[in-house]
């Protein structure tokens, strides 16, 4: 049964600007959001380690836990002078030669860039906060709702370390950066779509799949980019149990879609595929533009115009789509998710490394271990 754009992501082109943007943060003084779970837990009397790949995750976790004060904290950060080292040592990005013309931004200098650049990192990193902490609630969500022993040994492990990644993003940001956002409206929509389904493997495939595996990916590329070494060093360690989270989830969901139906694996092929664009969607930063004073739509409209643009969203899909591949979702239902991930134009990064184990060499904090042992 072809199922259509409008009904899956409410819009028939991917590129509608005003369909986008009517998704907005109306809440932005709120100081608490609630979501309603459907989901029951669920004891298990079994007991028995038979998940063996789990087990080892487990076991690795235990031993890689690290503190947020293991951080260079008192490193001194001058927003704006990052900013523009960022801009310099970045500039293949930065000045790509863009027409500004007839945009809003045709008559920015310098002042006008680096005042985005600085509005541009304070919302990023706000997002990153508040996407912890949905990880730490789904993590423990997944506590309570998968059926294994082994896998809720390993998210309480998870539980722990979104605790402190949302502890040192929040913390970089009081004390290194000069202001937060309010969530963006198409993150807690997925978020809110993750927390509210029934089904415990689709928190799995919202959480650890797609909204991990896009964080896994561009937290690498900003560590690559930045030249702040305490920024650098807090993401190779958050990076460090990224890759973990991402590895539970591609070998759980591999176990569990072995026994599900056809109908019920094309379900999970159309809640990856609204994640994806609900992600991608949140990218386009539309509360920075608000703040800076352009025009919304046109500075959105430019931005999907950009030519660095696919560099970009190749970027955030790198992990996501080789990991749905080793799932099996690309190619089941005639390839359907193949298709979409075409349109969307990330289907070119398939065969790169998926993250089942990836972990072990991402390891960061077990390498520092061990060299500070030498
Ligand atoms: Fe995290
Ligand atoms: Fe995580």
């Amino acid at each position: 049964m072809a199922i259509s754009n409008e009904e899956l992501i409410g819009r028939a082109d991917l590129d509608d600007i005003e369909a986008i943007l009517a998704t907005s943060n109306s809440d932005v003084d709120a100081t608490m959001h609630e979501v309603a779970a459907n989901s029951s837990a669920i004891f298990t009397w079994d007991y028995e380690r038979t998940r063996a790949p789990l087990a080892k995750l487990y076991e690795k976790a235990k031993t890689s836990q690290w503190n947020a004060t293991d951080l260079p904290w008192d490193t001194d950060v001058d927003q704006e002078k990052v900013v523009e080292a960022n801009q310099a040592a970045n500039s293949y990005l930065y000045q790509s030669g863009i027409d500004t013309t007839g945009t809003p931004f045709e008559n920015w200098g310098d002042k006008e860039w680096l005042a985005f650049g600085v509005e541009s990192q304070n919302w990023t990193l706000s997002q990153f906060m508040h996407g912890e902490q949905g990880a730490l609630i789904c993590t423990a969500q997944i506590v309570e709702t998968v059926p294994w022993i082994d896998a809720k040994y390993y998210a309480s492990t998870q539980v722990m370390d979104e605790a402190r990644h949302v502890e040192v993003f929040s913390r970089y940001l009081d004390e290194k950066l000069s202001g937060h956002y309010p969530i963006n409206a198409h993150l807690k929509a997925l978020l809110d779509d993750i927390i509210t389904d029934s089904r415990w493997d689709m928190t799995y495939l919202g959480m650890q799949i797609m909204v991990e595996g896009l964080a896994l990916a561009s937290f690498g590329f900003m560590h690559q980019m930045s030249t702040e070494p305490l920024l650098k060093q807090l993401l190779r360690y958050v990076m460090s149990d990224e890759a973990r989270h991402v590895a539970f989830g591609v070998l759980s969901l591999q176990e569990y879609y072995a026994q599900l139906s056809a109908t019920e694996i094309r379900e999970r092929q159309e809640f990856a595929y609204e994640a994806a664009v609900r992600m991608r969607d949140r990218f386009l930063q539309q509360e920075v533009w608000e703040r800076m004073g352009v025009d919304v739509k046109q500075a959105v409209k430019f931005v999907l115009q950009a030519p660095d643009r696919p560099i970009f969203q190749g970027m955030l899909f790198s992990k996501i789509v080789p990991n749905c591949k080793k799932l099996g979702l690309l190619d089941a239902a005639d390839g359907w998710l193949r298709e979409k991930f075409t349109e969307l134009g990330v289907i070119q990064f398939e065969d790169w490394a998926d993250t089942g184990e990836e972990y072990a060499s991402l390891d960061m904090v077990a390498q520092d271990r061990e060299a500070a042992r030498a």
